[in-house]
């Protein structure tokens, strides 16, 4: 991608790449499409889909995301190998618009204990991975993984040979969030002092968050010449996370007096965007996160409140409607119209269909049956309602629980399965929830070991919908369900069966997880 401006940064998404990689996080191809969908919406510039080497449903998910979305570059992860560099290249071929990214580890450590590689072999196999890529597609990438633990003089060596074997964007990672924003900005300064083809490529940075300073690495390396940034929703991604995409935008468009740069971001669906993606992922937001926390624009203290009554800019640096956050303390109710309803939905900032808007009013009638008032949490939770739990196999048709103090509670579930038989289970255990989740065990046969479980109310008041979240581990991987109803226990139990069939259908699928993005040796050497 060329930049005619040279004040504009490229926003890169891996929130479907690295964000994938965050523990439980794992998405089916239609919440990947979805995701990819909403970041289109948003303008970013690349959407990193996935890694098409790591397995059969990763290649399946980038492919679908390069034939459907419009708009953004469509980017692959490839190791620098010709296996990889295939798949990739086979995934995102339909694009319009498309980028191989192909990575090798360049630092010391990563040299000796993980390729045992030396630097004359690292800098011919990266030369040759982009030299690959380059005969299938224009648009190259490379990333020397762990570059800020790279030595200053290799890395420039290995830049300016990913440039001249034709690289047009080079990204330099934080591979393990270690380094700081002054250290960072002398690595970009160096780059683009003593890289004598510097001006071939776009500068990139890719940072994690090990020490919480993703976010200002990045806009340090901004500042000192890089023009891409990468980044994810919410900042998921390995361990910490990555730099988060909201943070960085916005630091940018309300800081750019200072920072004198500007992205192509429409800052107004920034909140939709996160809200989609933690429901997608399970990874709840915290209150007091930057830019999308429920406490980012609320304001508790008298002398605050009292400022605010005077003007917005006592304690405000940013409008609360700028990240799409637009919430009323407006109610609709079972009379509430399709019109009032649809006219909500899109002042929340989300775009339904007419299919998908017609099943959400049905879904509001109902919800309007049970509870008098529906408020702005409701809804959202209708629109964004995921299908784990309505995709099957099992279906649930109905729960019956009963609970008292000092006694074990007793639950009794019926389920229907897609071949048509009904599995109906009683069970005891510590309470109801405990209870229901064996019933679940015993009905589908599948056992599980549960990791954390939620809940939360999704708005407030004593009617209000509670949303329980379940992670479990089954065969050393991570699955997660949601599920949000007037009814805990009831959310607890579709939520456990929306995990019950992610496992079933990731057993039909593709049994392989995302390998550990381990370039060893052997990888890079057999098809190079
Ligand atoms: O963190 C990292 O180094 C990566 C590379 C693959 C770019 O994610
Ligand atoms: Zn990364």
């Amino acid at each position: 991608m060329s930049i005619q401006d040279p004040k504009r940064v490229i926003i890169f998404d891996t929130t479907l790449r690295d964000g994938e990689q965050s523990p439980g996080c794992s998405m089916s191809l239609p919440e990947k499409l979805r995701i990819a969908k909403a970041l289109a919406d948003l303008g970013v510039d690349v959407i990193e889909a996935g890694f098409p080497a790591a397995s059969k449903g990763d290649w399946e998910a980038v492919q679908a995301i390069a034939r459907e979305i419009q708009g953004p570059i469509i980017c692959a992860l490839a190791r620098c190998n010709r296996g990889d560099i295939d798949k990739a290249f086979s995934a995102i071929k339909d694009a319009p618009r498309r980028r191989i990214h192909v990575f090798l580890a360049t630092s010391a450590i990563h040299r000796e204990h993980k390729l045992n590689m030396a630097k004359d072999e690292i800098i011919r196999a990266a030369v040759e991975g982009v030299r690959y890529a380059k005969s299938l597609t224009d648009d190259v990438e490379f990333s020397p993984e762990d570059a800020s633990r790279t030595e200053l003089d290799f890395l420039t060596e290995v830049v300016t040979a990913a440039i001249e074997a034709g690289a047009t964007t080079i990204n330099v990672p934080d591979t393990v969030g270690y380094t700081t924003p002054h250290e960072f900005s002398e690595v970009f300064s160096h780059l683009k002092k003593h890289v004598k083809n510097i001006d071939q490529a776009v500068l990139s940075v890719h940072c994690h968050n090990d020490l919480g300073m993703a976010v200002a690495n990045s806009l340090a390396a901004a500042s000192a010449g890089a023009r891409q940034i990468e980044c994810t929703i919410n900042g998921i991604g390995e361990r910490a996370g990555n730099c988060s995409l909201e943070e960085v935008v916005m630091a940018i468009k309300t800081r750019e007096s200072f920072y004198q740069l500007h992205t192509g971001i429409q800052t107004t669906r920034l909140y939709p965007t996160s809200r989609l993606v933690s429901t997608i992922t399970g990874m709840l937001i915290p209150r007091n996160k930057a830019i999308v926390g429920e406490n980012a624009f609320a304001h508790e203290a008298g002398i605050h409140q009292h400022g605010m009554l005077k003007h917005h800019s006592t304690y405000e640096i940013m409008r609360p409607t700028d990240v799409g956050l637009s919430r009323t303390s407006l109610v609709l109710g079972k009379h509430s119209g399709r019109h009032a309803f649809r006219e909500r939905i899109e002042a929340l900032g989300f775009h339904l269909g007419d299919s998908e808007l017609e099943r959400a009013f049905v879904d509001f009638k109902t919800l309007a049956d049970k509870k008098k008032e529906l408020f702005d949490g409701d809804i959202e939770a209708l629109v964004l309602r995921t299908d784990g739990a309505t995709a099957g196999p099992w279906f649930f048709e109905s729960l019956t629980t009963q609970a008292s103090s000092g006694q074990a509670a007793i639950a009794s579930i019926r389920l229907r399965h897609a071949d048509g038989h009904i599995a109906e289970q009683s069970a005891t255990g510590e309470g109801p929830v405990d209870a229901t989740f064996k019933a679940i065990e015993l009905a589908t046969g599948l056992v599980v070991k549960l990791r954390s479980f939620e809940v939360r109310g999704v708005t407030q008041g004593e009617d209000a919908q509670g949303e329980a979240i379940v992670n479990v581990v089954h065969n050393e991987r991570h699955y997660r369900g949601s599920s949000v109803t007037t009814n805990i226990v009831e959310s607890s139990a579709h939520a456990l069966i929306e995990v019950v069939n992610r496992i079933l259908t990731t057993r039909q699928s593709s049994p392989s997880t995302h390998p550990q993005l381990s370039n060893d040796r052997a990888v890079v050497e057999t098809i190079i």
